[in-house]
């Protein structure tokens, strides 16, 4: 295995900020960490970086403990949310500094300075001062810097987050392009989970301190292991058994107490219709116009239920009654916390 985490813990004040999480990391893989704010994301990254020192377990890259190694040995390049560039220093020399750092002869230097400012498409912005260009093009300088002395790691704190929509959207796909290129393992924290699924190949989600689920985007879409997954990637509609037992359909194992059905599987009938299964009522609370989709909140008996409808709508006016069902191969278990 290329990077390992094997039970690490980190506490402040007693307080576990994150609490033995275990991963195994391959070489060129693109790993995000996503969670709310809190949930110890910084703290993990940091901890792989040597910027922070371990409570308990161990970091391992390509099978050796890193384990007290300063961060300036490890050779991890790190990007951080706010642009951190020497503000006294041109471009050329931010991109420039860490290979001085390592006594690069300053050829190599100069022909690495120019590769870099290639990659990142600013090679004609190299003598300007950091005040003098854009956000993205500051954060494009500083993955240039942490990419200039070939590290074995690139290592992003949400490097997009202080950045606006559009800018943002450009250059997740400029990072990951580049990081495909490269070949480069990565590990980005976001609390986006359109970043996590645009980007990553592998998600971890984190939730105080400790993972609730690690896979690719489409299984934690359709398989949330938890309530708390299938909550903060996309929308989700938790039923209790209790409550909906007669209204759900005879569907596979589904002994958990908590059932879960994303808003777009949950089926409308037309008026006249009548499915063999059971059929919910419910009066129409919210109509949320979204352009490509309209979102229905319904008061059932039995709790409410949130309806997104693609295309079209026949129905749904505020007040209305309307019929549905939940379709029984859309309906699945979900724990209510980390297994
Ligand atoms: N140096 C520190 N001293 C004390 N507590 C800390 C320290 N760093 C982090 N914490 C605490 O550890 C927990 C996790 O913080 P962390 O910064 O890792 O969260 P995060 O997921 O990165 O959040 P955000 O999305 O807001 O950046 C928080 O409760 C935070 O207050
Ligand atoms: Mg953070």
């Amino acid at each position: 295995m290329f990077l390992e985490l094997r039970s690490v813990t980190k506490r402040f004040g007693g307080v576990a900020a994150v609490d033995h999480v275990d991963l195994d990391i391959e070489a060129g893989e693109f790993i995000c960490f996503l969670g709310p704010s809190g949930c110890g994301k910084t703290t993990l990254l940091r901890l792989i970086a040597g910027l922070e020192s371990l409570d308990e377990g161990a970091i391992l890259l390509r099978g050796s403990d890193l384990g007290q190694l300063p961060a300036r040995k490890r050779n991890f390049g790190v990007v951080f949310q706010s642009y951190s560039l020497f503000p006294g220093m041109t471009v050329a020399r931010n991109v420039a500094y860490g290979l001085a750092c390592r006594k690069w002869p300053r050829r190599e230097i100069e022909a690495r300075v120019d590769e870099m400012l290639d990659l990142v498409h600013l090679r004609d912005q190299a003598g300007k001062y950091p005040h003098e260009l854009s956000g993205g093009m500051q954060q494009r300088v500083a993955l240039a810097r942490a990419l200039a002395p070939e590290p074995a790691v690139l290592l992003l704190d949400e490097p997009l987050s202080a950045l606006d929509a559009k800018v943002r959207e450009t250059l997740r796909s400029e990072i990951r392009d580049l990081q495909k290129r490269l070949g480069i393992t990565t590990i980005m924290v976001t609390h986006d989970q359109d970043e996590a699924m645009e980007m990553a190949d592998r998600i971890l989600v984190m939730n105080r301190g400790r993972i609730e689920q690690v896979g690719v985007a489409q299984d934690l879409y359709r398989r949330p292991a938890t309530r708390f997954v299938g909550e903060f990637i996309g929308r989700l509609n938790v039923l209790e058994r209790e409550r909906w037992g007669d209204l759900l359909p005879p569907a596979g194992d589904l002994s958990e107490a908590l059932l879960a059905i994303r808003p777009e599987h949950v089926r409308l009938l037309a008026a006249d219709e009548a499915p063999a299964g059971p059929v919910v009522e419910g009066r129409v609370r919210k109509v949320a116009f979204l352009g490509n989709m309209t979102r229905l909140l319904v008061e059932a008996d039995a709790g409410l239920v949130e309806i997104e409808v693609h295309g079209p709508l026949q129905q749904g006016e505020v007040g209305e009654t309307l019929r549905f069902v939940l379709p029984g191969e859309h309906l699945s278990a979900v724990s209510a916390g980390p297994r």
